[in-house]
């Protein structure tokens, strides 16, 4: 498919450098845009895929300070991580720069300072809150306070997480700084502000009119929706101690707003990575692509375009595909909630199987609404589509032609109705699939590529060349002929989407991946050609192993519960007279068993020191009977007799509940003789 573009730079946005990268990501942002940058390289096209981590700004501010490190050795860390489990991955950046480095800083600031002396910022004197104690401005996220909204105690200075709202710092009821606990007071403050409002009219003719069919609906209307209420000058400097000092005089102490510096790191790693670089981002026919997730669309589409229209240098993004979100076993993913599945953990609990997760994630990419990510779904997309359908077909051309011609490919012979038709769909597949993934429709594409796929099953299945073998071995040729075009061309299509596999591919047709254009033609593989030996591409995942995660999750689950749990108010004091009329002893338990039909009850037979009395104890779901026998428990002794399942039960074992429900005896730390009060 010719366009009128003579190159692409496509960029995937930059992680922040403060954890790990997780699957939401991967889906939302990082494999659409490795599959689109793959595909453009098989067409031949001149293309620089860019990114890198975003190294500044709050979010690693915050996580240096959680980790008790500074914030240029949290990015250190992280960086390494987050590059080495995207290399792993076979996400293939032409380069993974970072915002610390020296030349983004001076990209970023020579960038900010065209602008300001272009006179195209305002100054504005503000007031902010300061915390007098820590000696410094609070961003929103260093600000908590009570939801105005739903009463959250812990709301922060930006959003109140508890209810969704976005929020302005100064709402808070009683503010608080996280850094000091003080409480913060206003002071002045100067910083620049890009006059969005005067960008207004231009973005929405450039999206509202210009953008309306070929960007996403979701795109689409969330910047429709931000020009419609109107946009507001927006400050790009931040009082902070990390990140790009701001250029100018009178700016000691700021630095650049993450959201100003980030985007210019596209640039700076374009330059980091090629001196040819201006080409990539100044001339007219080359086609920019930003890959986002969704929260990301307002910075991309508004913010980043105005700042490069008042440059003036620069070309505008083409394309802005975000996706929608990704959960995990119906929860939103979450880093502070350890609510995920982490890339480089995923890596090293299913070692060779990146390009399963590249499919499942391909699949049930959130493309058009957010979609959940379940372990049952992953395995079965294994089993029964990668393994049962892809490698199943290709396993079988393979293995059947060692076995006819030993690695020959075989010469057609005359065809059939049934074979042209075979090979007439072969031939549209390639532009099916790239219509597909022009439109960013990465979903859709896969699933064409599986129906190739599927199409030679169904061919080998109709045709039974193992059954045939035995009477007609000119048309088992042909057959066997065309089952290995079929899986040359699924070689080629499928590299984009699973490029390890690809390779293993190759390996057993003994050629190297094709181009895009050759993809679909009936003779890419010559007659006489020898492949290579079989391979599994892939293999069953078993219950155990996808068992096993979902209990890493319900793990995490609980000890988010147990961190979370606070304890109940207290009660309404009472005197120390209406105490001492509970008579409570230690007493030991000589015999436990089940009541009959029944959950949760225990009957106990306690030697209480006063006598050997029955109490019924709903504790059966925590305890087994046979444990506990022997074991020292508190018994309030003088609680009324009640009739429990036609059982009496003559006090009360004492328990103590932890946050998940599950209880525990009140016991002595030493041994206590059978009678001993406690008071
Ligand atoms: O949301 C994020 O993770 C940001 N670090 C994305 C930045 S994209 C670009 F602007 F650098
Ligand atoms: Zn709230």
């Amino acid at each position: 498919m010719a366009e009128n573009y003579k190159r692409y730079t496509v960029t995937a946005a930059l992680p922040y450098a403060n954890g790990p990268v997780h699957i939401g990501h991967l889906a939302g942002v990082y494999l659409p845009a490795d599959i689109y940058v793959r595909y453009l390289r098989a067409q031949n096209r001149d293309v620089k895929f860019i990114c890198g981590s975003d190294e500044h700004g709050v979010p690693i501010t915050i996580r240096a300070k959680k980790e008790g490190i500074t914030p240029q050795q949290a990015v250190d860390k992280y960086h390494e991580l987050i590059k080495q489990s995207f290399e792993d991955f076979n996400v293939s950046f032409d380069i993974y720069d970072r915002t610390s480095s020296k030349i983004h800083h001076e990209t970023a600031s020579d960038f900010f300072l065209k602008l300001y002396n272009d006179g195209k910022f305002i100054e504005q004197t503000t007031q902010q809150y300061y915390d007098e104690e820590a000696k410094q401005f609070l961003a929103d996220r260093y600000i908590v306070g009570t939801c105005p909204k739903c009463g959250n105690e812990n709301a922060y200075g930006d959003q109140c997480e508890s209810c969704g709202s976005t929020l302005n710092a100064t709402d808070l009821i009683n503010p608080k700084s996280t850094l000091s606990g003080a409480v913060p007071v206003m002071r002045e403050t100067k910083h620049w502000y890009l006059p969005l409002n005067e960008y207004e009219a231009w973005l929405r003719e450039w999206i509202v009119e210009g953008h309306k069919s070929d960007w996403k609906p979701n795109v689409y209307g969330q910047c429709k929706s931000w020009i419609d209420q109107g946009l507001q000058p927006r400050a790009v400097t931040r009082d902070l101690d990390w990140g790009v000092p701001v250029p100018v005089k009178g700016a000691e102490g700021k630095v650049l707003y993450v959201w100003f510096d980030a985007p210019i790191g596209y640039i700076s790693a374009t330059k980091a990575l090629t001196p040819d670089w201006e080409k990539y981002w100044k001339d007219k026919e080359t086609k920019l692509v930003h890959f986002i997730g969704k929260d990301n669309i307002v910075f991309h589409c508004i913010i980043f375009p105005a700042m490069l229209k008042a440059h003036g240098d620069y070309i505008l993004p083409d394309n802005v595909p975000a996706n929608e979100f990704l959960n995990l076993e119906g929860d939103k993913i979450s880093t502070s909630r350890n609510w995920a599945v982490w890339l480089h953990e995923y890596l090293q609990d299913f070692p060779g199987k990146g390009d399963v997760l590249r499919y499942m994630l391909c699949a049930n990419a959130p493309e058009t609404k957010d979609n959940d990510f379940t372990w049952k779904d992953y395995q079965s997309r294994n089993n029964n589509e990668l393994l049962a359908i892809l490698g199943n077909f290709i396993n079988r051309a393979v293995v059947l032609t060692q076995k006819y011609y030993n690695g020959a490919v075989p010469e057609r012979g005359e065809l059939t109705d049934y074979d042209k038709e075979v090979l007439g769909v072969l031939e549209g597949m390639p532009l099916v699939i790239s219509t597909y993934l022009e439109r960013y429709r990465f979903r859709d594409a896969l699933s064409e590529l599986m129906n190739l796929a599927r199409l030679g099953n169904k061919y080998l299945a109709d045709t039974e060349p193992w059954k045939l073998i035995k009477t007609d071995e000119e048309r088992v040729k042909t057959i066997m002929n065309i089952a290995l075009q079929i899986s040359a061309s699924l070689n080629i299509l499928m590299e984009p989407f699973l490029p390890a596999s690809a390779q293993k591919l190759s390996n057993m047709l003994n050629k190297p991946v094709g181009k895009w254009a050759e993809a679909g033609a009936a003779d890419l593989l010559a007659v006489g050609h020898v492949i290579g030996t079989p391979e599994l591409m892939f293999e069953k995942i078993e219950d155990a192993a996808v068992e096993a995660q979902v209990q890493k999750l319900l793990d995490t689950k609980k000890a988010n519960e147990a961190a979370n749990a606070v304890a109940e108010p207290a009660k309404e004091n009472i005197t120390f007279e209406e105490f001492s009329k509970m008579d409570i002893r230690i007493g030991t338990i000589l015999a436990a068993e089940k009541v009959a039909k029944t959950k949760k009850l225990l009957k106990l037979t306690i030697d209480t020191g006063i006598d050997q009395r029955t109490v019924v104890s709903g504790i059966a779901e925590f305890f087994n009977p046979e444990d506990i026998i022997g074991q020292q428990v508190s018994i309030l002794v003088n609680l009324a007799p009640r009739d429990i399942k036609g059982i009496t039960s003559q006090g009360m074992i004492l328990m103590a509940e932890n946050s998940d429900g599950s209880l525990a005896f009140v016991q002595p730390s030493k041994q206590i003789m059978n009678g001993g009060g406690v008071s």
